[in-house]
C-alpha cells in the first residue's frame, strides 16, 4: 500500500459533519474528508447556499442551511443525522464570525499613528453577535453532537479556536474573549466526554487566508506580513490539523489546543 493510498483511507467508513462548510477552514475540511474516503459528509452553515455549493463538488455530500445560535435548530441537524446515517463519527466546528466594524476601526487608528479606543464604545449587539455564533455557538454544537455521541460510545470532534485567545489583538475584545472561551469550553467537554469515548481537541490558527482574513483591511494585513514568519496560512494547512486531530492516529490527544500559527508567537 503507498502512502497516498493510506491518506485516501482515513476516514474510509466514517460519517463527519462540517459547520462553517460554505467557505475557508469548513469548505477545506469538507473537501479533504471527502477526498479522504468519507462515506457521508454534511456540510452546514448559515450560508445554506454556500454550503450547498461546495457539497455539488463532493461525492456523498449533503448540505444544509443552519444557523449555530439556534439551540433547536442545531440539535434538530444532529437528530437528522442520526436518523439518516445511524451515527455520527467526525465533527469538525469551524463556524464563526469576525468583526469587520472593528477590524476597520484598529485599521484606521494604525494608518493614523493613533491608539486604538474599542472598548467603551463597543455596542451590545456587536459583543452578543460575535459571543453568540462563536461560543455560544459552539456550546449548542459541542451539546448536540455529545447527545448524538455518547450512546454509541465513540466519536471524535474538532474545534477551530483562535491564536486571539493567547495574544489577544488590542481592539478586538470581544473575538479574543469568545474565542478564550472555546477553547476552556473545549477543555473541560473533553475532560468529561472522553470517559464517553469521544476525544474533543482544538486547532487555534493564526492568520489565514479564508473569506474572514478578506474582510480585514490591507492596513492590518500589511502587519501580519512579517518576513521572519510563514505567510498567512492556507485553509488547506489548517484543515490537515483539524483532520490529523480527528483522525486515529490522534488517539491519545484529548483537549489539546494546538497553536497553528506559523511561528509567531508560542505559548
Ligand atoms: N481566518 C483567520 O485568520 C482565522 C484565524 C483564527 C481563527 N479563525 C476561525 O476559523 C474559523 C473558520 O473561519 P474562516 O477563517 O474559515 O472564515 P470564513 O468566513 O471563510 O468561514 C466561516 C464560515 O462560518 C459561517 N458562519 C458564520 N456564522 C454562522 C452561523 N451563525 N451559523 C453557521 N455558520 C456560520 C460563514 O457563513 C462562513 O461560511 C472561525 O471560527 C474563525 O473564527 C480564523
Amino acid at each position: 500500500m503507498t502512502r497516498e493510498d493510506i491518506r485516501t483511507g482515513r476516514f474510509a467508513g466514517r460519517v463527519a459533519m462540517v459547520t462553517g462548510a460554505a467557505s475557508g477552514m469548513g469548505a477545506a475540511v469538507a473537501r479533504q474528508l471527502a477526498a479522504e474516503g468519507a462515506a457521508a459528509v454534511v456540510l452546514a452553515d448559515v450560508n445554506g447556499e454556500g454550503a450547498a455549493a461546495v457539497a455539488a463538488e463532493l461525492p456523498d455530500a449533503t448540505a444544509i442551511a443552519l444557523d449555530v445560535t439556534e439551540a433547536a435548530g442545531v440539535d434538530g441537524a444532529f437528530r437528522d443525522i442520526l436518523r439518516r446515517y445511524g451515527r455520527l463519527d467526525v465533527l469538525v466546528h469551524a463556524a464563526g464570525v469576525d468583526d469587520p466594524e472593528a477590524k476597520r476601526r484598529i485599521a484606521d487608528a494604525t494608518v493614523e499613528g493613533r491608539p486604538v479606543e474599542l472598548t467603551d464604545s463597543l455596542d451590545d449587539a456587536s459583543w452578543r453577535r460575535v459571543m453568540g455564533v462563536n461560543l455560544d455557538g459552539t456550546f449548542h454544537v459541542l451539546r448536540a453532537a455529545v447527545r448524538v455521541m455518547r450512546p454509541t460510545g465513540a466519536g471524535a470532534i474538532a474545534v477551530i479556536g483562535s491564536s486571539s485567545a493567547f495574544d489577544a489583538p488590542v481592539g478586538y475584545p470581544h473575538y479574543a474573549a469568545s474565542k478564550a472561551g472555546v477553547h476552556a469550553l473545549a477543555q473541560a467537554v473533553a475532560k468529561e466526554v472522553i470517559a464517553s469515548g469521544i476525544r474533543v481537541n482544538v486547532v487555534a490558527p493564526g492568520p489565514t487566508e479564508t473569506g474572514m482574513a478578506a474582510r480585514t483591511p490591507e492596513a492590518l494585513r500589511t502587519g501580519f506580513a512579517d518576513p521572519r514568519v510563514r505567510p498567512y496560512a492556507t485553509p488547506e494547512e489548517i484543515s490537515e490539523i483539524a483532520l490529523f486531530l480527528v483522525s486515529d492516529a490522534a488517539a491519545n490527544l484529548v483537549g489539546a489546543v494546538l497553536l497553528a500559527n506559523g511561528g509567531r508567537f508560542t505559548v
